[in-house]
């Protein structure tokens, strides 16, 4: 049989938006102090990277405004969200505002690194290696310590909107 070839088109920036929007990403908000007080984003990059030692990466964007605090902090935690937290979600990603003033109820780790109480699971991480992409940051962290809630349904970015996975919207194969 004849191997069938197909043509792609110029990629453009509207494709690389609109092949995103069409990937479904679980929803984490990333959080640190350096020194100067709390900070933290609302983030969809989260990789799990390695099992052995176990790593994560994270995409942070040079221009956002955590990441002063992200560049310098030695280590950070993932707060995994449940689905039926998707306004911390939209808070850790509104400009201009303090995102650790009440309603938002944080912690501190006993190893000082602040993390969200409404999360659904922690991973504290150890900062490896930052490297520059584009106009993003990959952020490395080798993960140190784990809190996981196994039965918390996730918060999922679809499309520009919040959704929540379940049994309802399992496949079979
Ligand atoms: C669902 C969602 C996912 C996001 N994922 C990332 C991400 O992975 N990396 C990143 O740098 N910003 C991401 N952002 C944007 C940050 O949350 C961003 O810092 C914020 O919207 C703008 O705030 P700032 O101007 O204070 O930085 C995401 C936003 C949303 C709503």
């Amino acid at each position: 049989m004849e191997q069938q070839e197909i043509a792609l088109g110029p990629a453009t920036p509207e494709d690389f938006r609109a092949a995103f929007r069409r990937h479904p990403a679980g929803v984490v908000v990333v959080t640190a102090d350096a020194g100067a007080g709390p900070a933290g984003l609302t983030a969809t990059s989260l990789v799990s990277v390695s099992l052995d030692p176990p790593m994560v990466s994270l995409a942070i964007a040079e221009s956002a405004s955590a990441w002063p605090a992200l560049s310098r902090a030695g280590s950070f935690v993932v707060n995994l969200l449940g689905q039926d937290h998707p306004e911390l979600a939209q808070h850790f990603a509104t400009r201009g505002i303090d995102r650790f003033a009440p309603p938002t109820r944080w912690v501190r780790l006993t190893t000082g690194e602040p993390a969200l109480l409404d999360a659904a699971s922690w991973l504290r991480c150890a900062t490896d290696e930052r490297v520059r992409v584009g106009d993003h940051w990959l952020v490395l962290g080798r993960v140190t310590a784990a809190r996981v809630d196994p039965e918390a349904a996730p918060l999922v970015y679809h499309d520009r909107r919040y959704h929540g996975l379940g049994e309802h919207t399992a496949l079979e194969v």
